[in-house]
């Protein structure tokens, strides 16, 4: 089983000071040099975090781009252009804080197919990935529309708060995966997933990626901002002796 980080917050930390740092590229970087599979950018039609030349450099330099998508035909345009490793198609609405649910796959097939059959023509391998609930029709649904990928949406098993409902969910996974793997389809999981709830699901056979953003993100603030004081405290210090060396003379 593999990782691919999300790491859309390093571009709203860049962005919330206009400034060129931190870098979603350094990040791509440095989360795949420790061991993680891919990286994972949503180049949302609002840009409100990551950026167009954020992930046409990180697809580029690293190869490992997982670029998480609606299926807005600009945005589609440019996922062609770039082609990145995979791309996964999620529903985006304007005003959610971050994806809500899956997508509609079954509402649609004709239009998602439209989409797969574009990035195929381009290149036979595409890694194309729906972003669904775990529920059996849109598993079908996904097949149908030509998808090689899905994504199984774990934001409900994570925000269940009872031991009951959180079997509830892990069984309803559970089962979405197998009926995926059953039709020829290629499991991932993504949305929610921290360093308490990941364990569980990690136990359920066939998944190939866990896609995993806010968790990691949030947990690198605290596991840095020691070193990161005391990097700073340290040029302070250095400074002051040097002054006070200077006093001497
Ligand atoms: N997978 C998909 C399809 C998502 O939309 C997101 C959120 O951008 C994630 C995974 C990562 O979710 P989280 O940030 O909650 O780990």
């Amino acid at each position: 089983m593999e990782l691919g980080v999300n790491i859309d917050h390093i571009a709203t930390l860049r962005n919330a000071r206009g400034e060129d740092f931190p870098s979603p590229v350094y990040a791509a970087f440095i989360v795949l040099e420790t061991g993680a599979s891919n990286v994972t950018c949503h180049l949302r039609e609002d840009r409100r975090h990551i950026r167009d030349n954020d992930v046409r450099i990180i697809s580029e330099l690293t190869k490992r781009l997982n670029l998480e998508m609606s299926a807005d035909e600009e945005i589609v345009k440019i996922a062609l252009d770039i082609m990145p490793r995979s791309v996964t198609i999620v529903p985006e609405k304007r005003k959610e804080l971050t994806t809500e649910g899956g997508l509609d796959v079954a509402a649609d097939i004709k239009r998602y197919k439209g989409i797969t059959d574009e990035f195929k023509f381009k290149s036979a391998d595409s890694i194309i990935s729906a972003f669904i609930e775990a529920d059996l029709k849109q598993v079908e649904a996904a097949g149908e529309a030509g998808f090689n990928f899905i994504e199984i949406h774990t934001g409900r098993y994570a925000g269940e708060t009872t031991e009951a409902g959180r079997a509830k969910e892990l069984a309803r996974i559970k089962g979405a995966v197998e009926y995926a793997l059953k039709i020829g389809l290629n499991v991932n999981a993504g949305h929610g997933l921290n360093y308490k709830n990941i364990y569980d699901i990690a136990l359920i056979e066939g998944f190939v990626e866990f896609n995993i953003g806010f968790s990691i993100i949030s947990k690198a603030v605290f596991n840095g901002l020691e070193t990161a004081v005391k990097e700073m405290l340290g040029i302070i210090k250095t400074a002051e002796f040097a002054k006070f060396q200077q006093t001497k003379k």
